[in-house]
């Protein structure tokens, strides 16, 4: 198993935001994670990125995370693009995409990510020099993905990447998602959008209040009448 989390919990102080949280992601594999807002969905994916401290199991490949401090589980392939984000505004588009590959040495590996980011986002190219606070909130979407690329993941973290974005940028982000899956990238997303979500997964955690609610094959989820209701809005 590439991710294996067992009895995960996590507080902000004395607010317990994640509880008994149990989740698993094969090589390759593309999991989502819905539920509404402050369900817990970021906590999750900061836990992973060992931006937050929690107890329980978390291992990658069999090797437990705890050890490994936030800047170091990318080095072990673990990328994370973050709700809101957090590019830097200020600096050209090609310099926040080489922030993701600021710990790597292979020079020739980076050089033909960078080539796969551009061939993913190809208006990434055309805007290279260009400051990132220029762009459209879909196009620095594109960035951040990219970003995460640039570290040369095993496991890609996805917060919410169609929040916010209008409707045609939305499906080119979620088709380039698609094609890094394809490439035999693990993803775990969180995402609001339950439809699109459960359309290219292959598989779903629902987070309610902390917990996981549900979990299954997302044409098992998609028949779920819970699911149904509260997240796809059909009776
Ligand atoms: N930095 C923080 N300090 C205190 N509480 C927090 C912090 N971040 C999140 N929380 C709380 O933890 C719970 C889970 O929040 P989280 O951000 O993980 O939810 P989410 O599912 O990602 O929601 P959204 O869909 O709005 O992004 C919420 O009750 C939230 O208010
Ligand atoms: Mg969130």
């Amino acid at each position: 198993m590439l991710l294996e989390i067992e009895n995960m919990s996590a507080s902000y102080g004395k607010a317990l935001a994640l509880e008994d949280v149990s989740l698993h992601i094969a090589p390759g594999e593309f999991v989502a994670v819905l539920g509404p807002n402050g369900a817990g969905k970021s906590t999750l994916l900061k836990c992973i990125s060992r931006m937050l401290a929690a107890t329980g199991r978390l291992a990658l490949n069999g090797t437990s995370l705890h050890a490994y401090a936030a800047h170091q589980v990318v080095g072990l392939g673990i990328c994370h693009c973050p709700e809101g984000r957090r590019l830097f505004p200020e600096l050209t588009v090609l310099k926040n995409l080489m922030l993701g590959a600021y710990l790597r040495s292979d020079a020739d590996a980076v050089a033909k990510d960078l080539e796969r980011v551009y061939a993913l986002f190809p208006i990434l190219r055309d805007r290279a020099s260009q400051m990132v606070s220029t762009l459209s909130g879909g196009q620095q979407q594109m960035v951040a993905i990219g970003r995460a690329l640039m570290g040369a993941p095993k496991l890609l973290l996805l917060d919410e990447p169609s929040v916010g974005i209008a409707h045609r940028l939305k499906h080119e982000i979620f088709d380039a998602i698609g094609q890094i899956r394809d490439g035999g990238v693990a993803i775990l997303m969180a995402e609001q959008d339950a439809l699109s979500a459960l359309r290219i997964a292959d598989r779903a955690y629902v987070l309610e209040h902390g917990h996981v609610a549900r979990h299954g094959p997302v044409a098992e989820l998609s028949q779920d009448d819970h699911i149904r209701q509260i997240y796809l809005g059909v009776a």
